[in-house]
């Protein structure tokens, strides 16, 4: 069973097409990895399959609902998905477990007591429990992105959707993070990552996909994609990624 299926999708914004056909599955409990330089539409991939941006043409379908079906509940379907992006977003007014809270009062309608339950919960698997009560600013970025993260997974999603979600960060941060959402990939989450990190997509991907100018160039698993690319583009672009300054 696929969780997601994307079939022929396109993106023009104005004359400029973004995304020229774009056909790829995630399987349930599957880890995709998308490379790619920047401007190749990784984003605008990711921000389609969450109608973030509307489509132009083509099909996404989540867990059997095609969200590009006009008489969809877009709510309903979107509620199902976890977005993470390179920004945390966390309300600076607003303490760690309060910013857990709020999208599962507001939108699930949870009771403020077991709101506040899965938000520790959550902490937990983040390991922030311990920062339940602090504000965004006291944290780190790498603990701002945990909270991030924390924050999605409260609301059940059934994929979760990564775009650069360390790019921000300090070089020496980003470990934590990788290793939060290794540990969601090992518990069978289904995850589609924008990434640069190549070592995290080597070892937790099960394919990974190489983009570039709107269209997918490689797609299979990592020991291929970045062990044995079959396209020069794609060997051109981990040269770069993986031998910056040669
Ligand atoms: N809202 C928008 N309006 C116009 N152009 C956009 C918009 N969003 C993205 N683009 C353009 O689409 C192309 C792909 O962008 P993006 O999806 O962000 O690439 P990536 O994430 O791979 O760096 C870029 O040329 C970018 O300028
Ligand atoms: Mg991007």
């Amino acid at each position: 069973m696929s969780t997601v299926e994307i079939k022929d999708l396109h993106k023009s914004f104005g004359s400029l097409e973004v995304l020229k056909g774009i056909d790829f599955t995630v399987e349930t409990g599957q880890v995709v990895c998308v490379i790619g330089p920047s401007g190749s539409g990784k984003s605008t991939l990711l921000r389609c399959v969450n109608l973030l941006e509307q489509p132009t043409s083509g099909r996404v379908v989540v867990e059997g609902i095609e969200l590009t079906d006009p008489d969809v509940d877009i709510d309903a379907a979107r509620r199902r998905l976890g977005m993470v992006f390179q920004q945390f977003n966390l309300f600076p007014h607003l303490t760690v477990v309060r910013n857990i809270m709020i999208a599962q009062e507001r939108v699930l309608k949870r009771k403020r007591a077991e709101a506040e339950r899965i938000a520790r919960e959550n902490l937990e698997k983040v390991g922030l429990l311990e920062k339940a009560d602090a504000y965004p600013a006291q944290l780190s970025g790498g603990q701002q992105q945990r909270v991030a993260i924390a924050r999605a997974l409260a609301m059940n999603p059934t994929l979760m959707l990564f775009d650069e979600p360390t790019s921000a960060l300090d070089p020496e941060l980003v470990g934590d993070v990788l290793g939060v959402m290794r540990q969601l990939a090992e518990d069978g989450m289904t995850m589609l990552v924008v990434t640069h990190e190549m070592a995290f997509a080597r070892e937790v991907a099960d394919r990974v996909v190489f983009m570039d100018q709107g269209v997918i160039v490689e797609d299979g698993p990592p020991q291929q994609v970045i062990g044995d690319p079959q396209h020069e583009r794609t060997r051109e672009f981990l040269r770069r990624v993986l031998h910056p300054g040669d």
